[in-house]
């Protein structure tokens, strides 16, 4: 099984470029931009990689930014993670970024974006792998810094297909974005949020995105198990979900495998990622492995998972075809 999920060409469309900074790179770029670090070692960094729920992942997360400063930095991290995609058989990714946590420190969002970018190109030619971009707005920010920043995109928009939310839950419900996801939507991006599990109030968040905000994609979202309605909702919209189930097992304690199965049985269109790889120490193959291992999943199961994540990309419905 585990070579029949490596060699498989999937697809990835939940995965935060900050959340695959490596030690070793996050070492490098501290070293050449005078950035004092905490730790002495990669191996102590990792060691300090002590999460039990999503705050507490997403204090050492932003703190790992500190090293992500020239345009450059945004390249190589970009690269870096592409490179570690085509060792996966990866073939195509929609990648999230989080502009916010770098102009509050300084760092311009032309820098961040034409950094991506650039690595982007050079794998599509030199890796052949796809990909594309999500700017992400931080949701314990203010809708008015993410309308901001969504401004701040505007002479970007042919570098992004879409926008998401994520960061705490935590009384920051999708209503809260409303206007600046309307707007993202009339300038043509899709949208995604995040709706992390077993957060609170998260089945009418899980509405707010389907029925309010009208979604194209929800990320996570497993808590729709806990209601009927929600489910065919979802269904009747053919929203794909994207599970992470080594993050899941870090901020809930569980790899989710049996909600997965649920979701497959109901006919919901959840697909596998890997959230913040570095972190979470596992790519794309590492959550399937684990995620087989822990649910005996069948090998139609797993084609059906990976054939969900091209489904509910956002690649034209002829690139689909290639893929499918
Ligand atoms: N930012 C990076 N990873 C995240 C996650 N799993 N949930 C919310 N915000 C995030
Ligand atoms: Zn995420």
């Amino acid at each position: 099984m585990k070579k029949f999920i490596e060699n498989m060409p999937k697809a990835e469309l939940h995965v935060h470029i900050e959340g695959t900074l490596e030690p070793e790179l996050s070492f490098a770029l501290a070293q050449k931009n005078n950035v004092s670090l905490k730790a002495k070692t990669p191996e102590e960094m990792i060691k300090a990689y002590d999460f039990y729920d999503l705050p507490s992942f997403l204090d050492i997360y932003y703190a790992g930014m500190s090293v992500l400063i020239e345009e450059d930095d945004f390249y190589q991290l970009t690269m870096a993670y592409l490179k570690r995609a085509a060792a996966q058989n990866i073939v195509y990714v929609e990648l999230f970024f989080d502009p916010q946590a770098h102009t509050i420190r300084g760092v311009s969002f032309d820098s961040v974006i034409n950094g991506i970018h650039a690595a982007q190109k050079d794998a599509r030619t030199e890796l052949g792998v796809e990909s594309q971009l999500i700017l992400c707005f931080l949701r314990d920010m203010s809708a008015e810094s993410a309308m901001e920043h969504l401004q701040l995109a505007k002479p970007h928009l042919n570098k992004l297909v879409g926008v998401g939310l994520d960061s705490d839950e935590k009384n920051n419900p999708p209503s809260k974005f409303a206007e600046v996801f309307s707007k993202a939507r009339s300038w043509g991006l899709k949208l995604t949020m995040h709706c992390d599990v077993n957060q609170d109030n998260t089945q009418e968040h899980i509405r707010q995105v389907i029925e309010d905000i009208k979604v194209d994609r929800i990320d996570h979202g497993v808590n729709i198990l806990e209601s009927d309605a929600l489910c065919e909702l979802a269904k009747s919209k053919n929203l794909g979900l994207t599970v992470c189930p080594v993050s899941n097992k870090f901020v809930v304690q569980s790899l989710t495998s049996s909600e997965l199965k649920k979701m497959l049985e109901k006919g919901l269109l959840p697909s596998i990622n890997s959230d913040d790889p570095s972190y979470f120490r596992a790519y794309l193959n590492e959550n399937l492995i684990a995620l087989q291992e822990e649910g005996q999943f069948s090998k139609e199961d797993l084609i059906t998972l990976v054939e969900n994540s091209f489904k509910t990309s956002w690649l034209s419905e002829k690139r689909k075809m290639d893929y499918l």
